[in-house]
């Protein structure tokens, strides 16, 4: 039973016409069943609607769109709901329901000659660089949540993760979109082709559009040769400053097979350590800094190897590194992911966490953490900075762990106040408030405050355009006027 308090109010007539569309068996309504669909990564809000939907079919999408936009009801598209700005869950008022894509999820084609495959939304990121990988081929977009969030929700999101550096962000990595447009017209755009000069580039407008622009249902990938050789490699610093000219000299001594370059700091690494399961400190000793390198090549006999060590011992000889270790193995290799992949995970052990998903320059990621550690510091004594990630594409999760002796609640309730004061550093350095993780509807505000109003106008412009009625995904990203 709907629990008659929970908006949208749905017409017995939208309810028939929905269950002869796409059947009972995809149509949930009970308080219970609709409960898991509600919560967010960061479990700060708690979404509301009186239905969700689990379409099968694009057909069945379409059926669904045309259904809601009749009856003005909003939707939500819904992937693997990893998202990290609660854009896949509708909140009270938004009058909206959930469309999740899990059971959308075929593989429709695989191309290894073209290097392309064709996927539907729902399926699952894992599985996908897993049939790639059977047909000797690699999907590189890779990221801590692979396990279940779904590509129709790494497309709307324009995820990136820990091999931007080499094969770019979601949004190079996808040539073409099947979407459901708030209309619920289809438009079919899955080719594959790497030119296809024929007018305004559709497929970026979808991408990065977190829903607001309509609900993406297949997409045709950019597959890559498999790697032959990987390298990876842990190295301890002391001073964070000597992590710009070791990656300079990646680039230079490894070239395009560097592929990672992860920043992780010794808080990580211990509350990884006292909280992840299997986690070991790979270096004897403790040191501020480590970066976490890979490099991989797809050449049958390639001296990757040599070119790493030699890499390395110029690393030691400007001491740039005061310690370091080559995996020796897969399971050392993987060892040092499990710990890089902990240092996310393991935050939430330590009390409130306040999150930031920043980007700036290369060259400025340690002048931008000096200068927020400073101010942080000042505005709540005791705050422990834990900025981690993507350093060889500018992209540092600039999370803060509370002050051991301060009440959660207390810390939390400073999240907006702590995070004006560090997004205007970023806007200091000429960065980016959200990275990867994009807008949604925590960062909706703030990225209002940062755009132009020119900026803010032409994506109003493009999403009245598309949008009319202002159904798909209520209230994420730009404020509703
Ligand atoms: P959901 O959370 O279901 O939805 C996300 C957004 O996409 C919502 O706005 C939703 O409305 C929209 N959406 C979903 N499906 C569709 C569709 N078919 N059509 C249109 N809109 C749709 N992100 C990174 O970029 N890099 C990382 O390294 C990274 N690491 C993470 C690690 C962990 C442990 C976790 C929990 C999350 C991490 N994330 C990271 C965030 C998250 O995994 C990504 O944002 C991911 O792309 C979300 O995919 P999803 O299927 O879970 O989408
Ligand atoms: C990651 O890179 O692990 C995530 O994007 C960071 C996060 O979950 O905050
Ligand atoms: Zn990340």
């Amino acid at each position: 039973m709907t629990d008659k308090n929970i908006s949208p109010k749905l017409p017995q007539k939208f309810l028939s016409d929905l269950e002869t569309a796409i059947g009972i068996k995809a149509i949930i309504t009970n308080h219970d069943d609709i409960a898991p669909y509600m919560v967010e990564q960061r479990g700060r809000f708690v979404g509301e609607t009186s239905l969700v939907v689990t379409p099968q079919t694009t057909q069945e999408v379409s059926d669904v769109v045309k259904l809601c936009a009749e009856h003005s009801i909003g939707i939500v598209p819904q992937g693997g709901h990893t998202g990290l700005v609660s854009g896949g869950i509708p909140f009270a008022g938004d009058n909206a329901i959930v469309l999740n894509t899990s059971r959308l999820n075929k593989i429709r084609a695989i191309d290894p000659v073209n290097n392309t495959m064709i996927v539907e939304a729902g399926c699952i990121l894992q599985t996908i660089q897993e049939h790639a990988d059977n047909h000797d081929r690699l999907f590189p977009l890779s990221l801590g949540a692979e396990g279940s969030c779904q590509i129709g929700g790494n497309i709307a999101t324009n995820a990136g993760g820990i091999n931007v550096i080499r094969y770019g962000n979601t949004r190079q990595l996808v040539l073409g979109l099947e979407v459901v447009t708030p209309t619920g017209e289809i438009w079919n755009g899955l080719r594959a082709l790497q030119k296809d000069n024929t007018g305004y580039d559709l497929k970026q407008l979808y991408i990065g559009s977190e829903g607001t622009l309509g609900i993406i249902t297949a997409a045709v990938l950019q597959l890559f040769p498999k790697p032959k050789e990987q390298q990876t490699a842990i190295l301890a610093l002391t001073d964070l400053d000597a992590a710009l000219p070791l990656l300079n000299q990646a680039q230079e001594m490894l070239g395009d097979a560097l592929t990672s370059f992860e920043l992780l700091p010794r808080i990580g690494v211990d509350f990884s350590l006292k909280h992840g399961q299997g986690v070991v400190d790979p270096i004897e000793g403790r040191y501020d800094w480590y970066i976490l390198m890979e490099a991989s090549v797809s050449l049958t006999d390639s001296n990757l190897k040599a070119l790493f060590q030699n890499y390395l011992e110029t690393a030691f000889e400007k001491n740039w590194v005061q310690d370091g270790v080559l995996a020796q193995s897969k399971a050392q290799s993987d060892s040092f992911w499990l710990l890089r992949e902990n240092i996310t995970l393991c935050q939430k052990a330590e009390g409130g966490s306040i999150k930031h998903d920043i980007s700036v320059p290369v060259s400025s990621v340690p002048a931008f953490i000096k200068a927020a550690n400073e101010a942080v510091r000042k505005m709540i004594p005791g705050i422990r900075p834990h900025p981690f990630g993507h350093l060889g594409d500018g992209n540092i999760h600039y999370n803060l762990s509370q002050p051991l002796d301060m009440d959660k609640q207390d810390y939390l309730d400073r999240w907006e106040e702590v995070n004006r004061v560090v997004h205007d550093i970023v806007h200091n350095f000429n960065g980016s408030i959200s990275a990867e993780h994009g807008i949604g509807r925590v960062k909706r505000d703030e990225n209002q405050h940062y755009k132009s109003p020119v900026e803010m106008q032409l994506m109003k412009n493009i999403k009245k355009s598309l949008d009319p009625k202002g159904i798909m995904n209520p209230g994420k990203l730009i404020r509703p006027n």
